[in-house]
């Protein structure tokens, strides 16, 4: 489902080359639960923005469901995002003004979806994250566990085949952060592909695969090597 090889990419300013990732090769089959784990600045952000699409990359090749993505255009790989991929982050990334509905709305009116189908989709994956009596709280009103319930019910609404979680509970205290991961099990267990990146060991051994990003390369871990 998304198969990376030898993928390489460089940051380059006027001084120096960064060179984020280097041979970097992964596939992820349909229904896996990925936890990537690794010290800061390893590539682990770089490599989900490339899965995401929202990056480029210079060098290897990456298929996602079959496509090969450096053979799209723009407007193709926007396409090809939109459709396959939810995105999940540390900060949440919630639009302060508006509401949790309004928030979980953007995506699909994105994608040109028609009033009732995207009342649907919204309300059911709100129903998912439990955040149905939310809707019409702003993203203050919540706390940080209910932003990120929310942030996932974006994600979802799209219904997406894969969903890609940069240190998801980075931002939550410990209750909070097994609550949000609980809620990434169900998900997975109900057919999403997820690849999660964190910095927490114990969250990242109860996905069913771990592995580590070093200086832009990886390495698979078995679940008792891991950390
Ligand atoms: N936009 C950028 N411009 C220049 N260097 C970058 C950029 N993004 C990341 N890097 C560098 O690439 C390396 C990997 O970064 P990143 O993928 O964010 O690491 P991680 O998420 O594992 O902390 C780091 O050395 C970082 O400084
Ligand atoms: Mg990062």
């Amino acid at each position: 489902m998304l198969k990376m090889e030898h993928i390489a990419k460089v940051f380059r300013t006027d001084t120096v080359a960064t060179h984020a990732l280097r041979d970097f090769s992964l596939h992820v089959k349909a229904g896996e639960f990925v936890s990537v784990t690794g010290p800061s600045g390893s590539g682990k952000t770089t490599f989900l923005n490339i899965a995401g699409l929202l990056d480029s990359f210079d060098g290897g090749s990456y298929q996602l469901d079959g496509i090969n993505v450096s053979g799209l255009n723009d407007s193709a790989r926007s396409k090809l995002r939109n459709e396959k991929i939810g995105f999940i982050f540390q900060g949440f990334n919630l639009i302060p003004d508006l509401d949790i509905f309004d928030n979980v709305d953007v995506p699909l009116r994105y994608r040109g979806f028609g009033r009732a189908e995207r009342k649907q989709r919204i309300e059911e994956a709100l129903l998912k994250v439990g955040l149905s009596a939310r809707a019409k709280h702003l993203p203050s009103q919540l706390s940080g566990g209910q932003q990120q319930r929310a942030a996932i019910a974006r994600a979802l609404a799209g219904n997406p085949a894969f969903l890609l979680a940069d240190e998801p509970t980075g931002n939550l205290d410990t209750t909070m952060a097994r609550q949000v991961m609980e809620l990434l099990e169900q998900i997975n267990e109900q057919g999403t592909t997820i690849v999660m990146v964190t910095h927490d060991p114990e969250l990242a051994r109860r996905a069913k695969r771990n592995i580590q990003i070093v200086d832009g390369e990886m390495a698979d871990l078995t679940l008792k090597q891991a950390v």
